[in-house]
């Protein structure tokens, strides 16, 4: 190879970078650089060829040589990081997402009326300082009935239409090894309220206690509004010095937000339970539209909404609790028909029979989380 002048080697220069500027892709690109500095490449033969030169072509070739492929090798990485550039806007322009589009295709899943309504109660009571509790759908007569305070053999147990477990096999041959006579061990039961909580709750806490018990109730009854399964939310609230204001109050504010409304018709009538006394059911004031639909709020005629009292002494001491030092409140209402009532809802049956049409119809969107500040049904 004879050796080039220096108007050969800048028009080799020229060239390439001429190739190199109208590369269009990373694989064009590479090409070129392999035909100017790959082994066989135009720059790379010119020099190895720096060996077969005079000592004075060398000294001017050398670094004519060098600063050649230095150009190139600069020009290539610019071209390269060009063309990546490029390539990421060109990827960045397809992928472009319009985020004020609604979605498509539109959102399917729906939030359930019962647990819609469950979240709503908990954004209020959170809200009021209350805390979450839960407990077991199975559960013994003690929790149940006994520590509640419900005499054995009192009527009340009966009002409870309750479904009583079989004595499982292995429990009973465990009682029998154990030498405890199985029959006198009374069945397990599907609670019949969420009221064994607060049991479980005071055995197992100190006061002062404020907690809301969300959860699955069970009676053996099934109409147009009653199901075999339903769902109850319970408060219990302990304290040295906590009386019935406290406890109408609280309620009286929980349906003002739970309904959305500044006004609310009420009054508590005296009532009965084991667990409570005084106890008292709290009704509340509605009007029926020229469409038969309900409106809640004011209005002479009343509907029952819950149940609530003073927790009774026994009740306190079955749990460990000093009646002289402690007192508090609880209240106890149905999840379901409370959803029934908000959202007018009629039927309660369709609840629990997973039709994806009645769910379209009643269910809520997933995103619209209900809280106070945004607003709990919006
Ligand atoms: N456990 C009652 C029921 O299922 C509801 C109830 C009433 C709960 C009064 C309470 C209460 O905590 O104080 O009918």
């Amino acid at each position: 190879m004879s050796t080039p002048t220096e108007t050969e080697l800048d028009a080799l220069g020229g060239a390439i970078a001429g190739e190199i500027d109208g590369a269009g892709s990373i694989g064009a690109l590479e090409e070129i650089r392999v035909s100017a500095l790959g082994k066989k490449g135009r720059v790379s033969l010119l020099m190895k060829s720096l060996g077969q030169m005079s000592p004075e072509e060398r000294q001017t070739m050398g670094p004519a040589l060098n600063g050649l492929k230095v150009r190139i090798t600069d020009l290539i990485q610019g071209k390269k990081d060009a063309l990546e550039a490029a390539a990421l806007d060109a990827r960045l322009e397809t992928e472009r997402v319009d985020i004020t589009l609604p979605v498509a295709p539109e959102l399917e899943g729906r939030i359930h009326p019962v647990s819609q309504v469950t979240d709503e109660l908990v954004a209020i009571f959170a809200d009021m300082g209350f805390s979450l509790a839960e407990g077991p759908d199975i559960e013994d007569d003690f929790h149940n009935f006994t520590a509640l305070n419900f005499p054995p053999a009192h009527p009340a147990r009966e009002m409870h239409d309750t479904f009583f477990l079989k004595q499982d096999d292995a429990e009973l041959q465990a009682q029998q090894k154990g030498g405890r006579a199985a029959a006198n061990e009374p069945p397990k039961v599907l609670r019949t309220h969420t009221s064994p909580v607060q049991i479980r709750h005071m055995m197992a806490n100190k006061p002062p206690i404020r907690i809301i018990v969300p959860g699955r109730t069970y009676r053996c009854d099934s109409d147009q509004t009653h199901t075999p399964m339903f769902n109850q939310i319970e408060g219990l609230v302990i304290d040295k010095a906590t009386h019935m204001g406290h406890l109408k109050g609280c309620l009286i504010e929980f349906i003002k937000a739970f309904f959305e409304i500044d006004e609310i018709n009420y009054r508590f009538r005296p009532h009965f339970f084991p667990f409570t006394e005084p106890s008292a059911e709290m009704d509340i004031g509605y009007t029926v539209d020229e469409n038969g639909e309900q409106k809640i709020g004011h209005g002479g005629q009343f509907m029952e909404i819950l149940g609530c009292g003073m927790v009774h002494p026994n009740v306190l001491k079955n749990c460990g609790l000093d009646p002289d030092e402690y007192q508090g409140f609880a209240f106890g209402l149905g999840v379901d028909r409370l959803a029934m009532l908000k959202y007018g809802i009629r039927d309660l049956r369709p609840f629990w029979e997973a039709d994806q049409r009645w769910l379209k119809h009643y269910g809520f969107r997933p995103l619209d989380m209900p809280n106070l500040a945004g607003g709990l049904s919006r």
